[in-house]
């Protein structure tokens, strides 16, 4: 499947923008200063919170007199966003930026249509400042491809405030047992004990975090980032994690299936539902509600994976153009994701934390700080994983495959036993 893209994108690329197949380059107009009027950006940051933060970066950029040319592509993790991409490429239009994870910027690398950003990133020392772990889906064959702006993490428990005083319910709950008793205590009271939103990437967002909490750091990176283990995919481990995800399953609402992640976010905030399971980003939603953290809303990490982080990065990443005047502004977006004001101006907003390992944590909320200590502490204590559900575990193949047994479980297809057989054939499968 993939070599089939790969050899679509490349007679694409032939056909139609031969000046970027052979490495003949178009000659640069003028005395290579000039600049491109406009910016075209794919991405899919379309939510309140993440609309807010992309306003951030919108207007930084048109301040230096380049227009923004926006083309969102709705869907929470990019997986529509891709699809359109793929197209835009194949077509031989494709955007000049586009906001992409993990993996999918080393296939986009492997099939030699992206940029070089190697000359901005040495003359502002980008090997400096950005951690390994994120530089390993930044540079391809030794050299920079992406500017990454800022680092999600998924083991997150969002929740409402007041249900849980009114409940009696004390935050943080650090065990499965203590959650499990406290989603029954709000089912009781009526409410919706858990917010979520059936699409695969949300049921395998919540997966990859139960797959933490049963099996701890090492049988996660064993299950959940490649190479990916057999015996561990077939262990009474993940046995155990199926069986967990069907206790969530009873504590979802009726109306759960293809609900958008931020309309899940939404009924927390509303008080309509006491918990969410998702990454950072659900914590911009509710500072755009003007929520205060440790008021209103508590964030605390997935009831036993305290001490581990999944995490997940948006890049920036060029698509090779034609023009000088395009490369021009496409420098020009790269070097504004990477400013260090920028990056704190934007994660605030965002719910994630600064790329850049050297901007201070003065404007973060405390959730936000405890983020950037959690992160920094996982790095050297060797628990910092890449969320195979947001594009850092292993490739798109993969993580698909992934999805469809975990959702088929989730929506009742499977038992867990058959799940677990299911995963581990479906993982070999995509191999
Ligand atoms: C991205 C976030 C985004 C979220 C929901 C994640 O994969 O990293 O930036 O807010 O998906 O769309």
């Amino acid at each position: 499947m993939k070599k089939l893209l790969v050899i679509m994108v490349m007679l694409a690329v032939v056909f139609s923008a031969p000046v970027f197949a052979g490495g003949q380059q178009e000659k640069a107009e003028g005395d290579g200063q000039q600049m491109a009027k406009a910016i075209e950006v794919l991405h899919w940051w379309t939510s309140g919170g993440e609309a807010a933060a992309l306003n951030v970066l919108k207007e930084k950029v048109e301040a230096e007199g380049i227009k923004w040319v926006d083309t969102p592509v709705a869907g929470g993790s990019g997986v529509q966003a891709m699809t359109v991409l793929r197209s835009r490429v194949t077509a031989g239009n494709p955007p000049a930026a586009v906001q992409m994870l993990g993996y999918d910027i080393l296939d986009w690398a492997e099939m030699g249509v992206v940029a070089n950003l190697n000359e901005l990133a040495e003359e502002e020392n980008w090997d400096a400042v950005i951690p390994d772990a994120i530089k390993k889906f930044s540079k391809y064959d030794g050299k920079w491809i992406a500017a990454p702006v800022n680092v999600h993490s998924e083991n997150w428990v969002w929740a409402n405030q007041k249900i849980c005083d009114d409940l009696g319910i004390e935050l943080p709950i650090t065990t499965w047992e203590g959650y499990v008793d406290a989603l029954q205590k709000v089912q009781d009271s009526g409410k919706v004990a858990l917010a979520h939103g059936g699409q695969p990437w949300q049921t395998g967002t919540i997966f990859e975090s139960v797959v933490l909490g049963v099996g701890g750091p090492e049988f996660y990176e064993k299950t959940m980032n490649v190479p990916m283990d057999q015996d561990a995919l077939k262990s009474d481990q993940m046995l155990e994690a199926f069986k967990r995800m069907e206790t969530l399953r009873g504590f979802v609402d009726d109306n759960f299936s293809g609900r958008d992640w931020n309309l899940a976010s939404a009924m927390v905030i509303k008080g309509q539902a006491a918990f969410q399971m998702m990454g950072d980003f659900a914590k911009g939603e509710f500072l755009r509600a003007d929520m205060v953290p440790g008021e209103d809303f508590f964030g605390f990490r997935t009831p036993g994976t305290k001490g581990s982080v999944t995490f997940n990065a948006d890049q920036f990443v060029m698509f090779e153009k034609e023009s000088q005047a395009k490369r021009n502004a496409q420098k020009v977006l790269a070097k504004n994701v990477m400013d260090p004001e920028f990056q704190v101006s934007f994660n605030v907003v965002k719910g994630s934390v600064p790329a850049r390992t050297d901007v201070p944590d003065d404007e973060f909320t405390i959730i936000g700080k405890e983020a950037m200590k959690d992160l920094a502490q996982a790095n050297d204590d060797g628990t910092l994983f890449g969320s195979l559900a947001h594009g850092h575990g292993a490739p798109s193949a993969i993580k698909e495959a992934v999805f469809d047994v975990v959702s088929a479980h989730f929506n009742g297809q499977y038992t867990a036993e058959e799940a677990v057989e299911a995963l581990a054939k479906a993982v070999e499968a995509a191999k």
